[in-house]
């Protein structure tokens, strides 16, 4: 796929999927096909470990078929071995390679990736050009509003990877301190719209119809959800119909209900029965969070060790009028 056709596609849909460590992992991407996701992304991976071809890594890269556009995500702030991996990603299929310029994690960071290379604008655009020209599918970045909010520099960085050749560039509306609750600064994000001439998606507190509204008034063309994905696959038809107009009611319990099923299968088919579960574990009760008694839901949920246990913590799960309540013992 062309930068072109990526840009046309993003434009349309407004909506980009976003890489979530531990959670967008294949089982899940695959329940995200089935509700018609028009972007998804792969977990972040290392790049050495893609280039290496770690075979667990491999398995991360599992496609589910359909017909989205499906990217990857890679980490790391060496430029050839992000190339080699670049070229691994789009010889297996992928329709667009994203590079993380945002996690804020220590095993990244202490490396010079992830939120890092926001900080050494220079390196960052040395690792974009080169990963742009060693692939011809789509190159995007995924940066913040800079390593920390005493260096906010992402108008600055954005015109150094939009001048490095990628084809869209997502920016999540924080800083790099990892402080979920600190509000997004759309102020920023406008900014950055104003400065690059290419796409720009708007990531960062989008979990609802309104939350979209009041991020594309920065004049972003896309949003991406970020938590508000997980346990949740219900957003994307919720914030596509507050982008593109048409209903959407929230599901009800059976529905929640039978899609955790099938995620649970997807699980196991993936990983085995122990595996699957033990993900399931943190999966579970992000499908029914507002539940009365969630937090006895979530302490269960430790107990649990087999595929059993897991369906018959779903049948305490009951709907009495608007409410879904988790029946403790
Ligand atoms: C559990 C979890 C895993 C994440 N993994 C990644 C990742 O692999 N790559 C990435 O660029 N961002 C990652 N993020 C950041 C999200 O993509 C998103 O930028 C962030 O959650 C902000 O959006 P929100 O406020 O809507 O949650 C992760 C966030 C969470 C909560």
């Amino acid at each position: 796929m062309t930068g072109a056709e990526f840009i046309k596609r993003l434009k349309e849909a407004k909506l980009l999927l976003p890489p979530l460590a531990g959670y967008t992992d294949y089982p899940y991407r695959r329940i995200l096909t089935e509700f018609d996701a028009p972007f998804m992304c792969t977990e972040m991976i290392s790049c050495e470990a893609v280039a290496r071809g770690n075979p667990r890594t491999t398995r991360m890269l599992k496609k589910p078929d359909g017909a989205h556009m499906h990217g990857a995500q890679i980490f790391g702030d060496e430029p050839d071995t992000m190339a080699e991996a670049a070229q691994v990603i789009e010889s297996m299929g992928f329709d667009y390679v994203d590079i993380n310029m945002g996690c804020a994690v220590k095993a990244l960071t202490q490396n010079g990736a992830g939120v890092s290379l926001m900080g050494e604008p220079i390196k960052a655009g040395e690792v974009v050009s080169s990963v742009v020209k060693s692939v011809s599918i789509p190159v995007t970045c995924k940066i913040r509003l800079g390593e920390s909010r005493r260096e906010l520099n992402a108008p600055e960085l954005s015109m150094v990877l939009e001048d490095a050749g990628v084809a869209a560039i997502t920016v999540h509306g924080r800083s790099g301190e990892k402080k979920f609750g600190e509000p997004v600064n759309y102020d920023m994000i406008k900014e950055v719209v104003e400065t690059v001439s290419i796409p720009v998606v708007g990531n960062g507190g989008v979990f609802t119809g309104t939350d979209t509204v009041e991020m594309m008034k920065t004049g972003v063309d896309a949003v991406m959800p970020g938590r508000g994905l997980i346990g949740n696959p219900w957003i994307i038809s919720e914030l596509r119909s507050s982008l593109l107009g048409g209903a959407f009611s929230e599901p009800l319990l059976e529905e929640r209900k039978a899609t955790c099923i099938r995620h649970l299968m997807y699980l196991i088919d993936f990983s085995g029965e122990k595996d699957g579960v033990l993900t399931m574990r943190r999966v579970l009760p992000r499908y029914f969070m507002g539940a009365v008694h969630a937090s006895d839901l979530r302490i269960r949920m430790t107990e649990i060790s087999s595929k059993q246990d897991a369906l018959s913590i779903l049948d305490k799960l009951v709907q009495r009028d608007d409410q879904i309540i988790y029946l403790r013992d």
